[in-house]
């Protein structure tokens, strides 16, 4: 049932633009986040009628969805967007998110299993995924419930790949779309899944007017699942490719604040006079690839002695999904390998690794800055901002040591240096490449990769979606 005072853009995300704590005075205070999606909303500007949809993640946003009474967040937490925030049962909630999302899905599109002995599809999985087609279908009740005649809604990430369909079935009427923010499965890997789960997830994808991607790799990737498991015929309505860039306005404005100057002072200190600096911004994840991030650079202090000393690697690495033992030990494996590099390599006066784990946005915008080289691996990436935004914000100009899996390498490859992630004597190379390279290449290449990272800012890449879907309307 169309809800006559209804949406006419709805977006729908596990991770809503505002979260909530609960003080020790009882009190709930409201954070918000930034990111392409709230970029997108608030282009479109105050009088355009949009709703977000998103689930309730910890104790505090379910206390807020209870004191605004299942409703909309007040506007006041929110910038003025309407948000209604879903409380799905917590038990529902972790196996969808960190059963299914995080331990499946997330695994198979970035191909992270160590497959002799995972993965495992028994009855707790299948237990699992009930509860991650529960959770799909309360954002589709919802949607349903909060959009207008002919609404367009946005639907985001591997989290909810079974909406569309679902919302298609509830509400013809939509104009829908379904974007993966992940890379995509090759079909050998996809067909790790069970095959009734692998086409659920395919024909909830297809349940969409426009299905989208990052780059064409993963878009095709995409496609050739649905001919794998579904056979020739599935063929998605329309695949669109946008592959989001970073904000070059709000970042260079953003670097230039005091407390990004404050850091940058701390930092230098850190690395020591003269020194350059090789730099990584992650989240502590699998996909990451931090760890043979150190190996590379303990492999470029063996193989170049003449770097000892001179070169020191600021690796920030932040804590994320901290609920899966996994992410722990791999979290424990970093801090390890950072340690033993210190011990081996270090100096009275030099610390060859600076390890941050404490997640701080400016610290990292001032790392930025004084980038000599940005080390980006990842195994595998859906884009991988950090390598779009380095070299944005880079005073000098940066080289950039970039993985050729991860999405960003479609576009930044020209200018990067490009390394097999796995191979470590390759990316000690390149990092000694990178090093080595003349002031004036750097910062003339650091021009052309800072213009291909912002060929795509936020809130186009978003209005860009939402134009494709009214032409997936019309034709
Ligand atoms: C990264 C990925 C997104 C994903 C998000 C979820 O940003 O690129 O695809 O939606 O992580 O993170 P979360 O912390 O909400 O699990």
């Amino acid at each position: 049932m169309a809800s006559p005072h209804g949406a006419q853009v709805l977006v729908a995300s596990n991770r809503g633009p505002v979260s909530y704590t609960v003080d020790e005075s009882g009190s709930l205070r409201s954070r918000r986040g930034g990111g392409g999606l709230v970029s997108g909303l608030s282009a479109i500007g105050s009088d355009a009628d949009s709703v977000w949809v998103c689930a309730a993640l910890g104790d505090g946003d379910r206390e807020a969805v209870r004191r605004a009474d299942g409703g909309l967040l007040p506007a006041g937490d929110t910038g003025g967007q309407r948000v209604r925030m879903l409380d799905i049962d917590a038990a529902v909630h972790a196996d969808a998110y960190n059963g299914i999302a995080n331990s499946v899905l997330w695994f198979v599109h970035h191909m992270l299993y160590q497959t002799p002995l995972e993965p495992v599809f028994d009855a707790e999985f299948r237990r699992q995924w009930a509860a991650y087609e529960a959770y799909n279908r309360a954002f589709a009740e919802a949607l349903a419930e909060e959009a207008a005649e002919g609404a367009a809604v946005l639907v985001q990430d591997y989290h909810l790949c079974l909406v569309p369909g679902m919302l298609r079935a509830l509400r013809p009427d939509l104009r829908i779309g379904h974007f993966s923010h992940t890379p995509w499965a090759p079909p050998e890997y996809f067909g790790l899944l069970p095959d009734d789960v692998a086409a659920e997830l395919l024909n909830g994808i297809l349940g969409a007017d426009h299905a989208a991607f990052l780059t064409r790799r993963w878009a095709d990737a995409f496609t050739e699942c649905c001919h794998a498991v579904l056979g020739p015929g599935a063929v998605p309505r329309e695949v669109g490719v946008h592959g989001l860039g970073a904000d070059a306005g709000f970042l260079r404005k953003r670097a230039h604040e005091p407390d990004v100057d404050e850091r940058m002072a701390a930092l230098r200190e850190e690395i020591g006079e003269g020194r350059r600096a090789i730099v990584r911004v992650d989240r502590t994840e699998l996909s990451k690839n931090i760890v043979r991030g150190l190996l590379a650079y303990r492999q470029l202090l063996d193989d170049h002695p003449e770097w000892r000393e001179k070169v020191v690697h600021l690796a920030f690495a932040y804590p994320s999904r901290q609920d899966l033992a996994v992410y722990r030990e791999y979290t424990a494996e970093v801090r390890r390998v950072a340690e033993e590099i210190n011990s081996t390599y270090g100096t009275p006066g030099w610390t060859p690794v600076v390890l941050h784990v404490k997640d701080d946005f400016a610290r990292s915008l001032a790392a930025y800055r004084l980038a000599d080289v940005a080390l980006v691996n990842p195994i595998r990436d859906g884009m991988n901002l950090v390598a779009k935004e380095v070299p944005v914000v880079s005073d000098e100009g940066c080289a950039l040591v970039l993985s050729r899996e991860a999405g960003a390498y479609e576009e930044l490859g020209t200018d990067a240096i490009v390394v097999n992630p796995y191979d470590i004597g390759g990316t000690a190379d390149a990092l000694h490449t990178a090093l080595s390279m003349p002031a004036g290449e750097r910062a003339e290449r650091s021009k052309r990769l800072g213009a291909a990272a912002t060929a795509l800012p936020p809130a186009q890449w978003f209005l860009d979606q939402l134009r494709a879907l009214g032409r997936a309307q019309s034709s």
